[in-house]
C-alpha cells in the first residue's frame, strides 16, 4: 500500500489531431478535457508542438479557463514556449525534446550535460511560479541532473517498457530504480508514453509514483467504448494495482 494517491493526467492533444484533419471546430480538445475531468481525470496535458500539428495557441488558453483541475502544459525548451508557459500560467510545465519529422516524443529530454544551455529556460518557468517537470529517460545521470537544475518534477519515459515485451521486465526495473532515486532526491514522479490497459498496472504499482500522463490508448479507446469508461476503467486499474 502506498502513502499517497496516485493521478491520472489526461493528454487530449489527439482531440485536436481529428479536429485539424478537417479544420474548423470538432472535435473540440476542451469539451475533452471537461468530460476527461468529469471521468476522473486529475490533471489535463496538452502538447503545444513547434508545428502546431494537432494543439493550437488558444487551446492553451482555453484549456487552462475551462478546466479546474492542474494544467500541465508540455513543450520543448524554447524562447517561443516559454514567453507563451509565463502568459498562460499552467500549473505545469513539462518540458520534452522535440523534432519536427517524428510522430511523437521519441525519447527524453537531454539534460545531463546541457545544465547550463537549458538554465535560462528553466529558470523563467520556475520565476513565473510554474513547477518545473522534465520528461526524461529512466536514467541515474538524467534524475541527477533533473535535480541539479531545480526541476520539481521528473516525468519518466515509459516508451520502451511499452513497446517492446521482450525487454518490458527489464525496463521496469529500471523505471521503479529511477523512481526510488528521484524519490530520495526530493523530486515528484512522474511517468508517461505509451501506456494502455496492460502496461498500466505495473507502472501504477510503483510506490514512488505520484502521476500517469496518459493519451493516444485512452483516445483510442474511447472510440469504441466512449471517453468517459475508457477513462473510468483506466483509473481503476491505476487504484487497483496501487492497492495491492
Ligand atoms: N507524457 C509526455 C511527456 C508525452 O509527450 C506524451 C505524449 O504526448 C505522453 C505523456 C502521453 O503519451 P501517450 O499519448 O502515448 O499516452
Amino acid at each position: 500500500m502506498t502513502d499517497h494517491a496516485l493521478r491520472l493526467g489526461v493528454n487530449i492533444d489527439h482531440v485536436a489531431t481529428v479536429r485539424n484533419a478537417r479544420g474548423g471546430d470538432n472535435p473540440d480538445p476542451v469539451r475533452a478535457a471537461l468530460m476527461a475531468q468529469d471521468a476522473g481525470a486529475d490533471g489535463i496535458t496538452a502538447h503545444l508542438r513547434e508545428d502546431r500539428r494537432h494543439i493550437r495557441d488558444a487551446d492553451i488558453q482555453a484549456l487552462k479557463d475551462a478546466i479546474s483541475v492542474p494544467l500541465n502544459f508540455e513543450m520543448a525548451a524554447t524562447d517561443e514556449m516559454v514567453d507563451i508557459a509565463c502568459e498562460v500560467k499552467p500549473n505545469a510545465a513539462c518540458i520534452v525534446p522535440e523534432r519536427r519529422e517524428e510522430v511523437t516524443t521519441e525519447g527524453g529530454l537531454a539534460v545531463a550535460g546541457r545544465e547550463a544551455e537549458l538554465a535560462p529556460c528553466f529558470n523563467r518557468i520556475r520565476d513565473a511560479g510554474i513547477r518545473l517537470s522534465l520528461f526524461i529517460e529512466a536514467s541515474e545521470a538524467e534524475i541527477h541532473a533533473a535535480a541539479s537544475v531545480g526541476a520539481d518534477i521528473v516525468e519518466l519515459h515509459t516508451g520502451r517498457y511499452c513497446h517492446d515485451a521482450k525487454t518490458r521486465a527489464t525496463e521496469l526495473v529500471r523505471i521503479a530504480e529511477a523512481a526510488a532515486l528521484a524519490d530520495s532526491l526530493g523530486l515528484e514522479c512522474h511517468a508517461g508514453h505509451g501506456l494502455d490497459y496492460e502496461t498500466v498496472a505495473a507502472i501504477a504499482a510503483i510506490p514512488q509514483m505520484h502521476e500517469l500522463n496518459i493519451g493516444h490508448f485512452l483516445m483510442g479507446e474511447s472510440l469504441f467504448i466512449g471517453l468517459e469508461a475508457a477513462i473510468r476503467r483506466m483509473r481503476r486499474l491505476m487504484d487497483e494495482a496501487r492497492s495491492l
